[in-house]
C-alpha cells in the first residue's frame, strides 16, 4: 500500500504566521507539524509515500526529509498548484498510485490514541473498499460529517451541514482500494470551488463499501488550524511526552519499530540532534536496545 501526505493549503487562519512558512512545517511542541501525518502512515507500514505541497514550499520539504532514506522510507514529491481541494490530490497523484490501494492523510492532522499502530495496520490490510475514521467534536458544522446507524454503520455523509444530524467529524486519514482513483478522476467540483473528499467517501457509501472506524474517548484528534488550536496541540504533546517519557511522532523510533532503519541509523540521527531532548530520546532507545 502506498500513501499520500498531503500538505498544501494556505494556512489564512495562521496569518501572518504562514505568510512565508507553510503551516505543516510549524512545529508543534518539538518537530515539524508534518511529522504527525507522516508517523500515522509509517505506524500503518506504509514506505512508499507522495508528499504534495504548494509550489513556493516544495523546497522546503525536500530540505526536511530528503529522499526519506532517513526514515526508512522512500519520498516523492509533487505540487498542488492552488489548493483546489482534498481529493485533488488522489489526481495529482494517480501515477504514483497506480494500480493499489492507498492512504491519503492531510498535513495538518495529529492523532494519538492507544494501539494506534495496531488498528492502523488491521485496516491497512483490507483489500477493499474504503476506510474512514470518525471523531465525535463539539462544533461538526465545520467538518465533513457522518450519520452512522445502531451498529456503527454509515447512514449518510454531508461536508459542513448547517445542522448536523451527528456529531462526528470526519478526520484527515482516509484509506482507499484502487477505485479511488477513477471516482476522484470523475469529480465535479463543489458549490464552493474544491473537488470535495467527503463525495469521494460518498461514492463508496452508495456502494456500500465505506467502513468508519469510531476514534473513541481514548484518542484525541487534535485541530492545529488556529493560533490557539496549535498552542493547544502543542501544549497536548508537551503534557504526554513529559509525563510517560514516551515520544508522540517519532519518526525514527517507528522506523526502527518497524524495521525500516537499523540500530546504527537511529543512533546517527540521535547524534545529529544530541543537543536537544528528540536526540537524546533516541540515544536512549539505542542504550536500551542494546542493553537487550
Ligand atoms: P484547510 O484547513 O481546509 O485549509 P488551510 O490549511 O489552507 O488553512 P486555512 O483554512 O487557514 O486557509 O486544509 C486542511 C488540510 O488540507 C491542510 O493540511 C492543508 C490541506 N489542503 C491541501 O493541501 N490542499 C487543498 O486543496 C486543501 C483544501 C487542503
Amino acid at each position: 500500500m502506498k500513501g499520500i501526505v498531503l500538505a498544501g493549503g494556505s494556512g489564512t487562519r495562521l496569518y501572518p504566521a504562514t505568510l512565508a512558512v507553510n503551516k505543516q512545517l510549524l512545529p508543534v511542541y518539538d518537530k515539524p507539524m508534518i511529522y504527525y501525518p507522516l508517523s500515522a502512515l509509517m505506524l500503518a507500514g506504509i514506505r512508499d509515500i507522495l508528499l504534495i505541497a504548494s509550489p513556493e514550499f516544495l523546497d522546503s520539504y525536500r530540505r526536511l526529509l530528503g529522499d526519506g532514506s532517513d526514515h526508512g522510507l522512500s519520498l516523492s514529491y509533487a505540487i498542488q498548484e492552488k489548493p483546489e481541494g482534498i481529493a485533488q490530490a488522489l489526481v495529482i497523484g494517480r501515477e504514483f498510485v497506480g494500480d493499489g490501494r492507498v492512504a491519503l492523510v492531510l498535513g495538518d492532522n495529529i492523532f494519538f490514541s492507544a494501539n494506534l499502530g495496531e488498528r492502523l495496520k488491521a485496516v491497512a490490510s483490507r483489500e477493499a473498499g474504503a476506510t474512514i475514521f470518525a471523531y465525535q467534536v463539539e462544533d461538526p458544522q465545520r467538518y465533513g460529517v457522518v450519520e452512522l446507524d445502531a451498529a456503527g454503520r454509515p447512514t449518510a455523509i454531508v461536508e459542513k451541514p448547517e445542522k448536523p444530524r451527528s456529531d462526528w467529524a470526519v478526520t484527515g486519514l482516509y484509506f482507499y482500494d484502487n477505485a479511488v482513483l477513477d471516482i476522484a478522476a470523475a469529480l465535479k467540483p463543489s458549490t464552493r470551488g474544491e473537488f470535495e473528499i467527503t463525495d469521494v467517501n460518498r461514492a463508496y457509501l452508495e456502494r456500500g463499501e465505506l467502513s468508519v472506524e469510531k476514534l473513541g474517548r481514548g484518542a484525541a484528534w487534535l485541530d492545529t488550524g488556529t493560533h490557539d488550536s496549535l498552542l493547544e496541540a502543542s501544549e497536548f504533546v508537551r503534557a504526554l511526552q513529559h509525563r510517560q517519557g514516551l515520544a508522540i511522532a517519532c519518526l525514527e523510533e517507528i522506523a526502527f519499530e518497524n524495521g525500516f532503519i537499523d540500530l546504527a541509523a537511529l543512533e546517527a540521527r540521535g547524534r545529529l540532534f544530541e543537543k536537544t531532548a528528540y536526540g537524546r530520546y533516541l540515544l536512549r532507545l539505542v542504550d536500551a536496545q542494546r542493553a537487550t
